[in-house]
């Protein structure tokens, strides 16, 4: 087993969150150093965390640190540079959501990976809990029958005072707001779990009882290749939280509610009446692991793939099923039009940007 050197950068609310994952791994990770924007702030969580360099320069940092990983946890905005110095530093990189700002920067990541040889991974740790590992599994094995119906409801409250944060609410800073933001993690597990045939997204997006200028209500309708249909709610003002997917397959319905982790006990799987006895849909009721989905699961299944060398499962290319989406449902709520799957390109403004702004 290799001890990989890890480094942080971005050292506020998230990042003691991946501090504490780093710590879980053992002896499979070393942290050596965290960059921060402000040299006392960043000295004091280095003090804190009893992490041996403080760094306000992240170039210093890759140069003199040579890290194998380095995890990112600064807003979404300098997301993409970031990222590519440190692969052609020679590191991995495990990033928080959003990954980046649009499909365009997201091309150049791709980019970046394929002439580093380093990989990207992407914070999105719902899809790597034990029971969303087994029931994917189960999923594409047709044991439960056809896909038909999907609600993915995100209902998150943040308050005024959650928005006053310098980089929040503008879609040039947090990139996109309760969709991209919040939203993002049930969508992308949603999407995966259904193997993402969505071929139609018709949308509404909302800015309601705050100051900003990106939307903290969308409600969305997704239509399926196979004719199966979903509706996505991203809301950042329903004073009751939960996120709460349910999809409903021809054998049995599959249902998630949390926050903003789970583990098997959040998961519910109800046959139809006519096949309570299955054994397919038995087996799709007991995964044999009972790892929740959250930072610790998601840097484990990174590092395992990092020992050998592989890419990691929430790859670039996977990244892109929620990020496509993404755009296609902002495309469809500001232009009040149906965006079809694969059909934002380079030649639309909506590839460079989630608002299809310059
Ligand atoms: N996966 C999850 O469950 C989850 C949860 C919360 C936040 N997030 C994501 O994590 C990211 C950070 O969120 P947060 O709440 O910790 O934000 P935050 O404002 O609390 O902290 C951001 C940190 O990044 C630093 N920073 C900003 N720009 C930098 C730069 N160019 N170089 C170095 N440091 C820089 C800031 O000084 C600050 O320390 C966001 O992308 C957010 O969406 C993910």
């Amino acid at each position: 087993m290799t001890t990989f050197k890890a480094a942080l950068i971005g050292t506020g609310a998230i990042a003691t969150t991946h501090v504490a994952a780093l710590r879980h791994a053992g002896e499979q990770v070393a942290l050596c150093a965290a960059v921060g924007m402000d040299a006392a702030r960043t000295q004091a969580f280095c003090t804190e965390h009893a992490i041996p360099r403080a760094y306000t320069d992240y170039r210093a940092m890759l140069t003199r640190e040579q890290p194998d990983l380095v995890v990112i946890c600064t807003p979404p905005a300098p997301h993409k540079e970031l990222i590519i110095a440190s692969l052609e530093a020679g590191a991995w990189v495990n990033c928080e959501k959003p990954l980046c700002a649009s499909l365009a920067e997201l091309d150049a990541l791709q980019a970046a990976e394929a002439h580093t040889g380093r990989f990207v991974s992407t914070v999105l740790q719902w899809r790597s809990g034990a029971m969303a590992q087994h029931l994917k599994a189960q999923i594409a094995s047709g044991a439960l029958g056809q896909f038909l119906l999907g609600t993915c409801l995100t209902l998150w409250y943040r308050d005024a005072a959650y928005h006053q944060v310098a980089w929040r609410g503008t879609w040039r800073s947090e990139t996109g707001g309760t969709v991209a933001t919040h939203g993002t993690h049930l969508i992308d597990l949603f999407l995966w779990l259904v193997a993402d045939v969505w071929q139609e997204v018709t949308a509404r997006i909302a800015t309601l009882d705050r100051d900003i200028e990106v939307e903290n209500v969308a409600v969305a309708t997704v239509v399926f290749a196979n004719g199966a249909l979903a509706n996505i709610v991203s809301s950042a003002v329903s004073p009751r939280q939960e996120s709460y997917l349910r999809l409903d397959f021809q054998k049995a319905t599959a249902e998630v509610r949390a926050l903003y982790q789970y583990d098997n006990t959040h998961w519910q799987l109800t046959p139809t009446d006519g096949a309570p006895d299955d054994p397919a849909v038995i087996a799709a009721r007991t995964p044999n692991a009972a790892h929740g989905g959250n930072h610790v699961s998601q840097l484990l299944q990174l590092l395992q793939h990092m020992q050998r060398g592989e890419r990691p499962p929430i790859s670039l290319e996977e990244t892109r099923r929620v990020m496509a989406f993404t755009a296609a449902l902002y495309k469809a709520a500001i232009t009040r039009q149906p965006v079809q799957r694969d059909s934002i390109t380079p030649d639309d403004p909506f590839y460079y940007a989630m608002n299809g702004e310059p």
